[in-house]
């Protein structure tokens, strides 16, 4: 007989020995306990009983079979999933009802969705059609109109814009808090109806890490949920619901999808915020709190600590409908499986080229946080960790002005060959973009005094390209800039 399985079965094993060596372990689908690189490949998969898939598919339907009538009875009821019922993905609590239509949720972005939980450390997410999506659907499930918001002033520019127009639209009001130490100007700022606190964990563009700690301490003494954009930080360098944060919100677009290929956002709920306390404290978030309608307990009792996390799938997503496409919810759990690997090329990148640039004459500064000369250091080492060297892992999107204001930053951009002219972040590829005339082009000029977006404040993005490579394409168009002052 020729080697193999079956050879070894035929050698004279006692029946013993035969039955242990054929007892077969049952695969592990609870990761709960485990370290990140663990579930960040792991985390929210499942056994794919008819094809034995090992991959999670991309579940392409918009919908899902009723069992019989009385289950779409049940199911538009709200009820909880019958035990045997079909597609009882969500996972977010028993009383979890069974699936209606992929506007509400569908099994592969089930999978993103419980592996990021996972990897924040939160009880339940709610993937997104898009960053922006993931912000308003956040917002929306805690504010209505004549609502009011306070934000921490360094953000993304099109969350500002976002805040500033649509929100305004809606009669929700966006203000500013510029100095997070400062208790008179919160005060001054928090009102009896605001609703929550927004800020982000590594802003984008010029690195300006916030003190999440300072920033939930303001929120507790107010009964106010803290909803941080985590999207340059990821939750492979800082976790926020670890440091007191209630609720993170991602464009998935950027480092965890990864590759540049599909814009998707998601929501995560902390399940840490005691929505019933800010209630005695006169705050309502009645989606949460109030039943929906008769014969349905609120959310709170049904979902409790992934209350949130279900409102906003509810009533806000199910109604708005930014839905995720399944193909991009397959990009991003799939994406989330190298997370830990990426982000470590991706920061170890960003510090070696942060200290070169620093040392080049036609650079006037680099807005990195993990760099000692930087004024946030000390939050940046504390809360991101340190390399070998001592230098904070800030991520890997920070800014870099150069001299010659807007003329400067015109011949850097235009000498950069490996670098691609593009709005974005977070990809393979390392990109630039021009802050003042692009995501901050429609500010006032004082906001953007203030936020330091200056004419020759340029954004770097840095890709997984070799390090040398990209020194090389950047010492080119910084080359540019030395020509420029020599002609002048
Ligand atoms: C920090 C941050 N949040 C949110 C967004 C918006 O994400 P999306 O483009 O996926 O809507 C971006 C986009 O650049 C961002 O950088």
């Amino acid at each position: 007989m020729s080697s193999g399985a079956s050879s070894l079965a035929s050698t004279g094993t006692s029946s013993l020995a035969s039955t242990v060596a054929g007892t077969v372990a049952q695969p592990n689908y609870d990761w709960q306990g485990f370290g990140f690189e663990i579930r960040q490949v792991h985390a929210g998969d499942y056994p794919d009983l008819n094809n034995g898939l090992r991959v999670p598919p991309i579940a392409l339907s918009t919908g899902y079979v009723f069992d019989d009538f009385d289950d779409q009875v049940e199911r538009f009821a709200g009820q909880p999933a019958r035990p045997t019922g079909a597609g009882a993905f969500f996972g977010e609590a028993e009383a979890t009802p069974s699936p209606i239509y992929s506007r509400q949720g569908n099994p592969t972005n089930a999978v993103a969705e419980a592996r990021l939980a996972s990897l924040e450390g939160g009880t339940a997410a709610v993937a997104v059609s898009s960053g922006q999506a993931a912000i308003s659907s956040a917002l929306f499930a805690l504010a209505q109109h004549g609502d009011h918001i306070v934000s921490t002033a360094s953000i993304y520019g099109g969350t500002r814009i976002l805040f500033g127009r649509s929100f305004k639209r809606f009669g929700i009001d966006v203000d500013y808090v510029w100095n997070i130490d400062d208790d008179d100007e919160w005060q001054q700022l928090i009102r009896p109806e605001t609703k929550a606190i927004y800020t982000e964990t590594i802003p984008n563009p010029r690195n300006d890490v916030v003190d999440l700690r300072r920033v939930v301490e303001v929120a507790k003494r107010y009964h106010l949920p803290v909803i941080v954009d985590n999207t340059v930080g990821t939750p492979a360098l800082i976790r926020p619901i670890e440091h007191g944060v209630n609720i993170v919100v991602h464009s998935t677009t950027k480092f965890l999808s990864g590759h540049g290929a599909s814009v998707g956002g998601a929501i995560v709920d902390g399940g840490n915020f005691d929505w019933e306390a800010a209630e005695r404290a006169g705050r309502s978030y009645p989606l949460i709190t109030k039943a929906p309608r008769p014969g349905l307990a609120s959310m709170l009792d049904r979902f409790g600590d992934a209350a949130y996390a279900r409102a906003t799938r509810e009533a806000v997503v199910n109604d708005i409908g930014p839905s995720l496409s399944p193909l991009n919810g397959f990009l991003l759990h799939q994406g989330m499986e190298t997370l830990s690997l990426r982000m470590d090329r991706h920061v170890a990148s960003s510090i070696a080229i942060a200290r070169w640039l620093e040392r080049q004459p036609e650079v006037v500064s680099v807005d990195y946080a993990g760099l000692p000369s930087n004024a946030l250091y000390d939050i940046a080492a504390r809360d991101y960790g340190v390399d070998a060297d001592g230098f904070g892992r800030t991520g890997s999107v920070f800014g870099l002005t150069v001299r010659g204001g807007i003329d400067g930053a015109r011949a850097f951009v235009n000498g950069l060959r490996l670098f691609s002219r593009m709005t974005g972040i977070g990809d393979t590829r390392s990109m630039v973009l021009h802050p003042l005339t692009s995501t901050h082009a429609t500010f006032a000029a004082e906001v953007n005094e203030r936020l330091g977006i200056s004419p020759g404040l340029l954004r770097l993005t840095l890709g997984l390209e070799s390090v040398n490579d990209l020194i090389a394409d950047l010492r080119g168009a910084l080359d540019r800039v030395a020509a420029l002052e020599r002609s002048l």
